[in-house]
């Protein structure tokens, strides 16, 4: 395989030195702090080459930008919802407009495969289109009073500055579905994108800024943990955060906010299962299975990591999905042909080796993988096989922890009874999926599995903005993201009785 060179993908990817765009975004401008970078980032494909730096925000630097939101805040309360709607809307065709380029530079950033990245582009347009219509449907209800001559209703109203805490696997579509609900509501936002990927949401707050956002109406603010994340959690400006990110993070953040009684939405790990029944279509099995472990690299909350599959079909099925597994494409995620980009960071990746190991010493049988790849003609990067255990038990750390890379164990049940059993023997309730074509098993699924999401004969992964996402158990904390309740996490409710005897 030849690789393209790294100069035409840098190229390619920004019609801007990507560099630049490892900043804060603060007051509607970017901000590069004095003092050496504590926060360099390599291109998770070519380990040695550095794509941008930055020295990240320290308590002081937080305390001006939770400041200079809550100072733009009454300007966007004020602006009336549909025409905040409509800034969220234009917002939606510059990202129409600039697709291929935040393509390339989320597939650059992260590494996942351009395909993967192209998805999540155009997730994060229809993210913004669904609640720029929100705007014109914003507000409360009327109702009838018990008494004569009393008029009662109520209305919603922002809840001042709301901070957003992302994770780096979706560096463009997390941060845009929890940003347009929170300023479609009339807040002002704090977005603090992982410390690996700060470029693309930097590149977002662009766009809404060009969009005609006020300027601190969206604030980015890269950070790591520690000191300076505290102090944004504890600003008393700050009146609710909603998060993405590991159930131990997602629980630190909650029990912090709660001591100052204000919400959090968490959107947190998962161990999702695919059921694989007697009568599936192996072949549709297969390629959703597939897709839902090893796309994306394995890297996302929504992937398949186990595969549950009763044992009369399980031989056939194993033979599939690893002749199917063994022609996947590790590479680069901007060529075209790559099906599995690297591990967004070696710290990542070795994480990912440690459960391969821990696998192999719990018994697990290792049928495919379970390696570091280094592909033919590429540079040194976070590279990883695709890698399958046959005969898990349930009781396996592989089997209950979330390992977050491209991994797939498969448990082998008797039957549909004990298949459900094991789908919900797990600690999280994100998303789970089964394919069959048994009608009654369907529904059975779909009333006894516990998950935030269920998916009949597709993969486990994603869902439509215009339903809620989110997960049940140790998978959410709170209301979920997306879907026509989004706005409600976002705002206050006030019930008003007017009299007018
Ligand atoms: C998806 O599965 O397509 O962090 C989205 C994550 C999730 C988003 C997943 N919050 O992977």
């Amino acid at each position: 395989m030849v690789a393209t060179p790294l100069a035409e993908h840098v190229a390619a990817a920004a019609p801007q030195a990507i560099s630049e765009l490892y900043a804060h975004f603060i007051g509607g401008r970017r901000v590069q702090p004095d003092g050496s970078p504590d926060l360099v980032r390599n291109n998770p494909a070519a380990a040695d080459q550095v794509l941008g730096s930055l020295r990240s925000a320290d308590v002081d630097l937080v305390r001006t930008a939770v400041r200079s939101a809550a100072d733009a805040w009454p300007v966007w309360r004020n602006t009336p919802a549909p025409t905040r709607g409509r800034v969220l809307l234009e917002v939606a065709r510059l990202m129409d407009q600039h697709r291929d380029e935040l393509a390339c530079l989320i597939s650059l950033e992260e590494g996942k495969p351009i395909r993967d990245a192209r998805a999540e582009v155009q997730r994060s347009i229809n993210i913004t289109e669904f609640m720029s219509g929100e705007g014109r449907r914003y507000g409360g209800y009327t109702s009838a009073s018990e008494s004569v001559s009393k008029f009662a209703f109520t209305t919603r109203q922002p809840l001042g500055v709301v901070a957003c805490i992302t994770p780096w696997n979706f560096p463009l579509a997390i941060p845009a579905w929890k940003i347009a609900p929170a300023l479609i509501a009339g807040n002002s936002v704090i977005l603090k994108p992982a410390s690996s990927t700060p470029a693309s949401a930097v590149r977002l707050a662009e766009l809404f800024q060009q969009a005609g956002l006020p300027d601190g109406v969206l604030t980015v603010l890269a950070a790591r943990g520690g000191p300076a994340a505290e102090v944004l959690l504890d600003a008393e400006e700050v009146r609710a955060v909603s998060l993405t990110g590991s159930t131990a993070t997602g629980r630190h953040v909650a029990a912090r906010c709660a001591a100052r009684g204000v919400p959090v939405q968490g959107e947190l790990g998962g161990k999702n299962a695919a059921i694989v029944l007697a009568d599936a279509d192996l072949d549709l099995a297969t390629a959703g299975i597939i897709d839902g472990a090893f796309g994306s690299t394995g890297q996302r909350c929504t992937a398949t990591s186990r595969t549950i599959v009763v044992e009369s079909v399980a031989d056939r099925f194993l033979e599939r999905i690893v002749a199917r597994a063994r022609q996947l494409k590790i590479g680069a995620g901007l060529d075209e042909s790559t099906d599995i980009g690297p591990a967004v960071t070696a710290e990542q990746r070795d994480s990912v080796l440690q459960y391969l190991q821990i696998g192999r010493a719990e018994g697990a049988e290792q049928v495919l993988g379970g390696e570091m790849a280094q592909p033919d003609g590429l540079p040194a990067g976070h590279w990883l096989a695709p890698t399958i255990f046959d005969r898990v038990q349930p009781s396996m750390r592989v089997a209950r922890e979330e390992i977050f890379g491209p991994v797939l164990s498969i448990i082998r049940v008797p039957d549909a009874e004990a298949a459900f059993e094991a789908a919900n023997g797990v600690e999280y309730g994100l998303a789970a999926s089964v394919y069959t074509r048994d009608v009654r098993a369907i529904f059975q699924f779909v009333e006894r599995v516990d998950v935030g999401i269920a998916h009949v004969n597709q993969p486990t992964l994603g869902g439509e903005v215009h339903l809620p996402f989110g997960g049940v158990k140790a998978s959410g904390i709170g209301p979920h993201e997306q879907g026509r309740e989004a706005t409600e996490f976002f705002t206050k409710v006030k019930s008003v009785y007017i009299n007018y005897a």
